[in-house]
């Protein structure tokens, strides 16, 4: 169920307090890298276990009691329901709280918030996925949404980067990406590495090298603000429009459901408005906001 009215998010899964979480019990923890970890949790509720669902691109806020509330982007895909995923940058008080929990705590959770991807948009489309690092986390949940559901899409690119190969995230996705014969996929490192064979330079470099059709294409951005900033030149120059660019934006959130104004950037609120915009959306703030 995706709940599209701002009046009823919550409801569905909060009862009548919408600040209400309800609770999961982490599974599993996977190490990402050396500051970054993924948990994979469900819900201790057997029906909300059985009920919920999201649309890739969505967020929901966790809380630890005591310590507080954060959120992230759900990272699993919805078309995978044994579970639940979010990858964590340890970053701040909640981050660093989350990084000490172990399998079998119990943590809050309240969501799924926010548009998430436009789904009809992308369907028979090329797509362009360009992420930098963490920013590959709202990725990935679009990317295996759309490998699940392979026939509804055209051409996919991939092009994933970070700052060495101890900064690579989500490698046993990029293992099987890569092994698939039906999408493209590029890896690549700021600085070359003694054991590193693949590819080396920044993400907006080796995106104008490898430089993907603008034609029906829609090109997804994520990753950290300076690469997103430099992307976005790129695929203008490869023919983009802004209405064919997508990213999502990150920004300090308190209630995730457009009440504090906590989230605004400009007249917009990411938590309500976003987190998923297109660049025709936010071309005019980027700049000084982000
Ligand atoms: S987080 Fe409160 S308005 Fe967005």
């Amino acid at each position: 169920m995706r709940v599209t009215d701002i009046s009823q998010r919550g409801k569905f899964l909060a009862g009548e307090n919408v600040y209400l979480p309800h609770i999961v019990v982490i599974e599993k923890i996977i190490d990402e890298t050396y500051d970054t970890r993924t948990f994979r949790f469900n819900f201790k509720d057997e029906k909300l276990r059985e009920e919920f669902t999201f649309e890739p691109g969505q967020f929901a806020l966790f809380s630890i009691l005591g310590i507080g509330e954060a959120p992230f982007v759900i990272s699993s895909s919805p078309t995978r329901k044994e579970y639940l995923e979010c990858s964590v940058r340890r970053v701040g008080r909640v981050t660093n709280a989350l990084h000490r929990l172990s399998v079998g705590t119990e943590i809050g959770f309240r969501g799924p918030y926010g548009n998430g991807f436009p789904l009809d948009l992308l369907e028979n489309k090329n797509l362009v996925f360009v992420g930098g690092g963490i920013g590959l986390s709202p990725l990935r949940t679009l990317i295996w949404y759309v490998i699940d559901n392979r026939d509804k899409y055209k051409n996919i690119d991939i092009i994933y980067g970070a700052r060495s190969v101890a900064d690579l995230c989500f490698t046993h996705d990029l293992d099987s990406w890569e092994k698939d014969k039906t999408v493209n996929m590029i890896t690549t490192i700021d600085k070359g590495e003694k054991k590193w064979t693949g590819r080396v330079g920044f993400i907006p470099q080796v995106l104008g090298e490898v430089a993907p059709s603008a034609n029906n294409a829609i090109a997804i951005v994520c990753g950290p603000p300076i690469m997103i900033r430099f992307t976005f030149p790129v695929l203008e120059k490869l023919g983009f429009t802004p209405e064919q660019m997508i990213t999502t934006l990150e920004k300090r959130m308190k209630c995730g459901i457009g009440k504090c104004g906590r989230c605004n950037i400009d007249n917009l609120y990411v938590c309500r408005d976003g987190p998923v915009f297109t660049y025709a959306q936010i071309k005019n703030f980027i700049s000084k906001e982000y």
